[in-house]
């Protein structure tokens, strides 16, 4: 069972990353696109779609499955929840989650044509969840510590 849960959070998990690799993205493109024009409105209707049908249920199925596995792990009262690399993974997948609270913030406020932020911005956002991705599989794979 254990296996099953684990090919489930990995896919869980590669669906929500390709999604907060892809949502600044758009947001870039989105910055170049003149309010009220049909390519911003196109860009709305990605952005929402994107979010709604894949971010938000994936991060779900990432939660749920993930905290599964960790009250399964090898310690009998804790399972992982003992282990160090787990403690540091939980912090970084927290900052994960404050990051697409954000996008989502984002979103909206390029759906009422509100947004406050440059292209650069975003360009700078689209290296963070690379980077928290990154540490966050070194310590599931690794287990440093
Ligand atoms: C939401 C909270 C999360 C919890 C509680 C959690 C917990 C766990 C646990 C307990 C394992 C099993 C480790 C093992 O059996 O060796 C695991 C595996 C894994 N997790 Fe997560 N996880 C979470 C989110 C994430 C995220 C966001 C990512 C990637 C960005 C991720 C990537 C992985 C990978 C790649 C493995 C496979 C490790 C292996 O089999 O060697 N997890 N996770």
């Amino acid at each position: 069972m254990y296996r099953w849960i684990l090919a489930f959070h990995i896919i869980a998990v590669i669906a929500w990353m390709a999604g907060m690799l892809y949502l600044p993205r758009l947001f870039v493109y989105h910055c170049a696109a003149e309010k009220g024009s049909a390519q911003s409105e196109t860009f709305k209707v990605m952005e929402r779609r994107l979010l709604r049908g894949i971010i938000n249920p994936a991060m779900i199925a990432v939660w749920v499955l993930g905290l599964w596995l960790a009250w399964d792990g090898p310690d009998s009262h804790y399972g992982w929840f003992a282990s160090g690399w787990l403690q540091a993974k939980l912090v970084l997948v927290l900052a994960m989650s404050a990051l697409h609270g954000l996008l989502s913030r984002w979103r909206k406020d390029f759906a009422a044509d509100s947004n406050r932020h440059s292209q650069k911005f975003y360009r700078i956002i689209n290296e963070v969840p690379t980077a928290l991705l990154i540490l966050i599989v070194i310590l599931a794979v690794v287990k440093p510590f």
